[in-house]
């Protein structure tokens, strides 16, 4: 029998969109590179898709075969490896947990399934001895995963913030810079390949939280159920918002941000985790993350803080971290697909309700005697202090007042809005954004 490290690895490639096509592409271009990394060539030998009636034969390389029949994949004893680049859930997890019993290692870009319905695959995996390897789920090209359970094992991490979603960070980046409306940023985040087959994943946060729950078990050994992580998205973001933050010296980001508590007093550690757009300081680096790219920063008190930056989507990018993963399968890397050898804990969680920040908050008011007394007032009840106020003159005399505070609780701010509303002088719903 030849040797595994010199015969051919055989790969089952799901899904030819755009980064299994980009993977592809890879695969063709690279033979030279990945020859001389591993010493050993990647063949792809078959390629499963939906749709059978769409013409692509002539992409891939002599020998390959199409498919409509997941078993031929997850089947076939002359496949080593599975890779998944199909996205979602139900299909994706049949044809990973059959590949898995079937002893095929694993490579996949897809965060929603390994947020939200992985842990079966994890055992399946640890069970089989197979590697089940995800670079490309989070932040891109950004090698984040790897990152966490080499580099940095040797850290407690204390926490972990980012721009972990391409789209939306582009959305808003074209919003600030060139005054594009949503729609039409969104449409071309699309048409870039950036967004997912379900766009609402990006814009209302939750593809940003799937890749957070990832980093939390990889940087904490913690598990955190992807459905109570709080959610907020951008999908409602107003460009005069954007521009007033900006007046500030801010710029609007969706963040990701999961930090470890530790009581003083109990000794218990606990978890504060969450998405949501945030005005950041300009002369902070997440500021200045634009467009597709993607950001993490991970704090550590033996390290310090790390900054890594890089583009968060796209064919090639993540195809090139997805490759990667497949060269370490070729060099049989050993299994650490959680980077914990114990099991990994839930995680206790910090109420939303709980944190602490200071506040970006727009009213839109009647431009009359009383209304900022008023507005000042509700927040003073619940004891939050301005910091800075601005009021623009506008004709039709509905005029913004916007705010910024000093730090209070969610749930003081909540209340604040909650009676400014009930005093009637509102012309529209209050808008409220944390500061970073
Ligand atoms: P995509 O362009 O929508 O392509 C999906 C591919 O999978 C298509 O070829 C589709 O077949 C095939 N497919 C879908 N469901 C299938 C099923 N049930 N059976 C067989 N084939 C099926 O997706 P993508 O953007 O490449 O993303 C793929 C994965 O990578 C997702 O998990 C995504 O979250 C992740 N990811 C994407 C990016 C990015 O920048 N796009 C970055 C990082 C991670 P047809 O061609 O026949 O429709
Ligand atoms: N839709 C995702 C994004 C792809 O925009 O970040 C990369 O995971």
């Amino acid at each position: 029998m030849e040797s595994a490290s010199s015969r051919p690895l055989y790969v089952g490639l799901a899904g030819l969109g755009t980064v299994g096509s980009g993977l592809v592409r890879l695969l063709r271009e690279d033979r030279e590179l990945i020859e001389k990394r591993v010493g050993r060539d990647i063949v792809l030998r078959k390629v499963l898709v939906r749709t059978a009636t769409r013409e692509r034969q002539a992409m891939l390389p002599e020998g390959c075969e199409l498919t409509t029949d997941m078993t031929s994949l997850t089947d076939d004893p002359q496949i080593d490896v599975v890779v998944e680049l199909m996205g979602g859930t139900g299909a994706a997890h049949k044809l990973i947990s059959r590949a898995l019993a079937h002893g095929k290692h694993i490579v996949t870009a897809n965060k929603a399934l390994l947020a939200e319905d992985s842990e079966d695959l994890f055992r399946l995996a640890r069970e089989n001895n197979c590697l089940l390897r995800y670079e490309g789920s989070v932040a891109g090209c950004i090698p984040i995963v790897g990152t966490l359970t080499d580099p940095l094992a040797g850290n407690h991490i204390d926490s972990i913030m980012g721009i972990l979603n391409g789209t939306s960070n582009y959305i808003l980046s074209e919003m600030t810079s060139n005054g594009m409306d949503f729609d039409a940023a969104l449409t071309q985040a699309q048409e870039l390949g950036y967004a997912e087959a379900d766009p609402t994943l990006d814009v209302d946060g939750f593809d940003a939280a799937h890749k957070l729950t990832l980093l939390i078990r990889l940087a904490f050994g913690l598990d955190y159920p992807f459905a109570s992580m709080p959610v907020q998205g951008i999908r409602n973001m107003d460009k005069r918002d954007i521009a007033f933050a900006r007046e500030f010296g801010y710029r609007v980001k969706l963040i990701a941000e999961a930090r470890l508590h530790k009581d003083e007093a109990s000794g218990k550690t606990r978890l504060e985790a969450g998405v949501f757009p945030a005005l950041v300081h300009h002369s902070f680096l997440l500021a200045r993350v634009g467009g597709v790219y993607n950001a993490v920063r991970i704090e550590s008190q033996v390290s310090g803080p790390i900054f890594l930056h890089g583009r968060g989507a796209g064919a090639l990018p993540t195809a090139s971290v997805v490759l990667s993963d497949l060269l370490a399968v070729a060099r049989m890397d050993r299994p650490n697909n959680t980077g914990f050898v114990t099991e990994i804990e839930k995680a206790s969680i910090v109420p939303p309700e709980h944190w602490r920040s200071r506040y970006y908050v727009r009213v839109m008011v009647s431009d009359e005697s009383g209304v900022l007394r008023d507005v000042a007032g509700c927040m003073a009840d619940e004891d939050i202090s301005m910091a800075q106020v601005i009021q623009k003159e506008n004709e039709d005399n509905v005029v913004p007042l916007v705010y910024m505070t000093h730090e209070t609780t969610a749930q003081a701010m909540s209340r604040a809005m909650q009676k400014v509303r009930e005093t009637g002088i509102l012309r529209a719903d209050p808008v409220f954004y944390r500061i970073l």
